[in-house]
């Protein structure tokens, strides 16, 4: 591990001055409040340790991130059934686009951006009674460390200000997407974005990707090694929504993003990888968090290419 400690060092040592470049979410008013030059990063590898450097072990609002977990859960209820309901495409459009789902009939691309997750957290209500429990309680036990939390701040606020995803709800309710009262589905919603973790948390949490499904911690098949394979790739081709051919041109590693400013990254065979850093660029992804991925992919030149 001493090979990451350096890595981790020199990385935040490039990173240091620039932090702070970029803006924070502030759709949602109290991600606004989140002071923007923050900076942490974990790496976890499969025998269960972690390195780490910066504000590893503050938490953070997990926002999309959550949506890698819900989809896991959902694919373990509903299997390729799910593939009937969202798609398996790049979209090439911001997270919260609207137009492009009703020329599409309410189908969304994906499960990553917003409609599709909405889709994915209607799954989960049809098979859980509080389905944003379950998203924590899947955390907390692929992390094997504490309790999850949910930030109910951040959650108020995101339910004050969810226009678009009501939106995007209701335009899918009408095509016959949403099995689920609507209010119910942004409800689970916006409490599973409200999630907070820090990123030595979200690092060992990834890190059933990087070994085919299996929880590295417990041995347990957390998803067959096909239904992880396809996971990784939805992460590598949508998981940075339209900026996902320059994630993968930069870095080269299947990554998932929030606007809470965290990114997860998997390097298969080796690690489970999270950074945060608030202020994020255009795309909403966060800006420091991309530089220290694409640091850590060619200092090392584990990719996936
Ligand atoms: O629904 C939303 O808009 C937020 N809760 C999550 C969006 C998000 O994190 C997009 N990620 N980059």
């Amino acid at each position: 591990m001493a090979h990451y400690r350096d890595l981790l060092a020199q990385i935040d040592a490039l990173l240091r001055p620039t932090l702070g470049e970029g803006r924070v979410a502030d759709y949602i008013p109290e991600l606004a409040k989140v002071a923007p030059d923050q900076f942490g990063m974990a790496i976890a590898t499969p025998d269960g340790e972690v390195e780490t450097v910066g504000q590893a072990a503050t938490p953070f609002s997990v926002q999309s991130i959550s949506k890698l977990f819900a989809l896991v859960l959902a694919i373990q209820t509903e299997g390729d059934d799910l593939w009937a309901r969202v798609g398996r495409e790049p979209s090439g459009a911001p997270f919260n686009a609207l137009v492009q789902l009703d020329a599409e009939k309410g189908h969304p691309r994906n499960p990553f951006i917003n409609a599709g997750a909405l889709v994915v957290s209607d799954v989960l209500c049809s098979h859980y009674a509080v389905p944003e429990n379950a998203v924590a309680q899947f955390l907390s036990r692929l992390d094997g460390r504490r309790l999850i939390h949910f930030d109910e701040r951040v959650a108020r606020s995101e339910r004050n200000h969810c226009g678009r995803n009501a939106a995007m709800l209701h335009l899918m309710q009408s095509y016959g997407n949403i099995r689920n009262p609507v209010d119910q589905v942004l409800g689970a919603y916006c409490r599973q974005c409200a999630i907070e973790m820090t990123c030595e948390e979200l690092a060992r949490a990834v890190t059933f990707l990087a070994c085919g499904g299996r929880d590295p911690r417990t041995g347990e098949q957390i998803l067959p090694a096909a239904h992880a394979k396809r996971v990784n790739a939805l992460m590598l081709t949508c998981g940075t929504y339209d900026a996902a051919g320059d994630f993968a041109f930069r870095i080269g590693l299947p990554v998932k993003s929030g606007v809470g400013g965290g990114i997860v990254a998997v390097m298969p065979n080796r690690c489970g990888v999270c950074v945060w850093s608030p202020a994020l660029d255009r795309a909403g992804n966060s800006q420091a968090g991309a530089r220290a991925l694409e640091l850590l992919t060619t200092h090392t030149g584990w990719t996936i290419f």
